[in-house]
C-alpha cells in the first residue's frame, strides 16, 4: 500500500520503518524539516534500538521518504496514519491541537484529489474525539462526508519506547475501529503477518481501551509498589510476596474480577482490605492505593442506590441479596447495603434469593442480617413470582441463572435496574432497562 505517516516522532518514525519494511510505500511527514532531512538521509530522528537499520534501509530500497508538504504527502498514497503528539495541557486535560490540525490539513489535501483515502488516527485520544473533532476537522477540509470517498478508523499504538520494533512485531493485540467492516479490514490487512489477537470494534471502543490499558498498567505498578512498602516495612521480601502472586493465574493475573460491574464484598475482601490498611497506618506507611478501595466501593453502592431512587418507583422487588450467587453469607454484601439504604428512605421492598433462608441462616451471618435489617423476615419471600408482581422497579443484585428468565416475565409497566448484567435484557426491554454501569 501507499501510506502517509503524519508525525515523525516516537510512534510514527516506528510505523513508518516497520511499514517500509515490510514492504509499503511511506511517505513520513513532520513540520519540523530537520526531522525530515534526517529521515531523507536515511537516519533517524529518535533514540530507538533497530530504527536506524531499518531507516536507512527503507530509503535506501526507495521505499521511505519524508517531507514537510501534508498535500503531497497525502496525494502519493491512500492512506495516512496519524501519529502526531496528544500531550497534556496545565489542567491535565488532553491537548488535541495537533490532530485537528493535521486533520485539517489531511482533508484539504483530499478536497484535491479525485480518489478514496482513508485516515486512520494512532494517536491516543478519548473518546468522542472521533465524533466530535476528528470527523467534523476532516469532513469540513475535504467537503466529503465520512462514508464516501472518505473513511476514517482508529487503530491505537501499544508500542513500548526502548523495545518499540519489537513491540510493533509482537503486538500485545491488534485493534480497529471502524463505522463499517470493509474499512476495518483494510487497516487489520497492515498487520498480517503480525501475531496476536486482530480485534475490529467500534471506533469508541478503540479509542477507549487504550486509556484502560494505561490506567491498569499504571495500577499495577502501584499496587506492586504498595505492597513491596508494606512488606519491607515488616520485614518481607516484596518481590517473594509478588513472585507467588502472580504464579496465580487463576485469580489474580486472569480476566477474573475486571468486568464493570457492581461492588465487592463477603466476608473476606472488605475485612481483609482493612487490616491491610490499618496496618499500614500503624507503620506510618502512605497507600492511597490500597486505601481508596474501600471508599471507591461504597461510591459503586451510592451509585446504584442514586440510580434507583432517581426512577421514582417506590415499589421495588429485589433478586439477589448476596454478594454473589450460590451462597447464603450475607456480611458485607453490598447488595444488602444498598437495600438498607432503599429500606431507610422509605422504599417499599420485596426480596428474594434462592439461597437466603432466614430460618437456615446461623452464627454471625444470621446476626449481621438481623442487625442491618430487622424486619427481613416480613420482605424477604420464598416466592420468585410473588416478589416480581410486588415491583414496580424490579432490581437484579447477582447473576443467579434463575434470574434469567425475568425479562421476559416482567409486565411492561415494570423496570429493571441490573447490576449483574443479565445477558438480553437491555436489547429485550430497551428503554426499561438500565445497568450499573453499562
Ligand atoms: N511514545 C509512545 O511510546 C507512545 C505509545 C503509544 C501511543 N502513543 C501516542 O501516540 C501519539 C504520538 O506520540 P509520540 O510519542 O510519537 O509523539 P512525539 O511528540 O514524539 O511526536 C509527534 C510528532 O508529530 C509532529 N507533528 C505535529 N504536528 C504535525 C502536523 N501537523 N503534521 C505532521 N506532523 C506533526 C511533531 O513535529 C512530532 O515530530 C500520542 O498520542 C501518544 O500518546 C505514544
Amino acid at each position: 500500500m501507499r501510506i502517509s505517516v503524519f508525525g515523525m516522532g516516537y510512534v510514527g518514525v516506528v510505523s513508518a520503518a516497520c511499514l517500509a519494511r515490510d514492504g509499503h510505500e511511506v511517505a513520513g511527514v513532520d513540520p519540523q524539516q530537520s526531522k525530515v532531512d534526517l529521515v531523507n538521509a536515511g537516519r533517524t530522528p529518535i533514540v530507538e534500538k533497530y530504527v536506524g537499520e531499518l531507516i536507512e534501509e527503507a530509503v535506501e530500497k526507495g521505499r521511505l521518504h519524508a517531507t514537510a508538504d501534508a498535500a503531497s504527502a497525502v496525494a502519493q498514497t491512500n492512506m495516512s496514519l496519524v501519529c502526531v503528539g496528544t500531550p497534556s495541557r496545565r489542567n491535565g486535560s488532553l491537548d488535541t491541537d495537533a490532530v485537528e490540525r493535521v486533520c485539517t490539513e489531511i482533508g484539504a489535501a483530499i478536497k484535491t484529489k479525485d480518489a478514496p483515502h482513508l485516515v486512520v488516527i494512532r494517536s491516543t485520544i478519548l473518546p468522542g474525539t472521533m465524533q466530535a473533532l476528528v470527523i467534523p476537522a476532516l469532513e469540513a477540509a475535504s467537503g466529503l462526508a465520512e462514508g464516501t470517498q472518505l473513511r476514517i478508523a482508529n487503530n491505537p499504538e501499544f508500542l513500548r519506547e526502548s523495545t518499540a520494533v519489537y513491540d510493533y512485531d509482537n503486538p500485545p493485540k491488534t485493534v480497529v475501529g471502524a463505522r463499517d467492516p470493509h474499512t476495518a479490514a483494510r487497516v487489520l490487512a497492515l498487520y498480517d503477518d503480525l501475531p496476536g489477537p486482530k480485534i475490529a470494534t467500534s471506533v469508541e471502543v478503540a479509542e477507549m481501551i487504550k486509556y484502560a490499558d494505561n490506567a491498569w498498567h499504571a495500577v499495577k505498578v502501584t499496587f506492586g509498589n504498595e505492597i513491596g512498602n508494606i512488606a519491607k516495612s515488616v520485614g518481607v521480601d516484596g518481590w517473594d510476596v509478588m513472585d507467588i502472586f502472580c504464579q496465580d493465574e487463576k485469580l489474580n493475573i486472569s480476566p477474573y474480577y475486571l468486568k464493570p460491574g457492581f461492588a465487592f464484598g463477603g466476608s473476606c475482601l472488605p475485612k481483609d482490605l482493612r487490616a491491610l490498611t490499618y496496618k499500614g497506618r500503624e507503620l506510618d506507611l502512605d497507600l492511597p492505593l490500597l486505601s481508596s478501595l474501600m471508599p471507591a466501593n461504597r461510591i459503586q453502592i451510592d451509585r446504584a442506590f442514586e440510580a434507583i431512587t432517581a426512577q421514582g418507583r417506590r415499589k421495588v422487588a429485589f433478586l439477589g441479596i448476596s454478594f454473589k450467587s450460590g451462597t447464603d453469607d450475607l456480611r458485607e454484601s453490598p447488595q444488602v447495603a444498598l437495600v438498607e439504604q432503599l429500606l431507610g428512605k422509605g422504599y417499599d421492598l420485596r426480596i428474594y434469593d434462592q439461597n437466603v433462608h432466614l430460618a437456615r441462616l446461623t452464627g454471625s451471618n444470621r446476626n449481621y442480617i438481623v442487625n442491618v435489617i430487622p424486619h427481613i423476615s416480613d420482605i424477604l419471600l420464598d416466592d420468585l413470582e410473588a416478589v416480581l408482581a410486588h415491583g414496580d422497579l424490579v432490581v437484579i443484585g447477582n447473576p443467579a441463572p434463575e434470574f434469567r428468565a425475568v425479562p421476559e416475565k416482567l409486565r411492561a409497566d415494570q423496570t429493571l435496574y441490573d447490576l449483574a448484567r443479565i445477558p438480553g435484557a437491555a436489547e429485550a426491554l430497551g428503554e426499561r432497562y438500565d445497568g450499573v454501569n453499562w
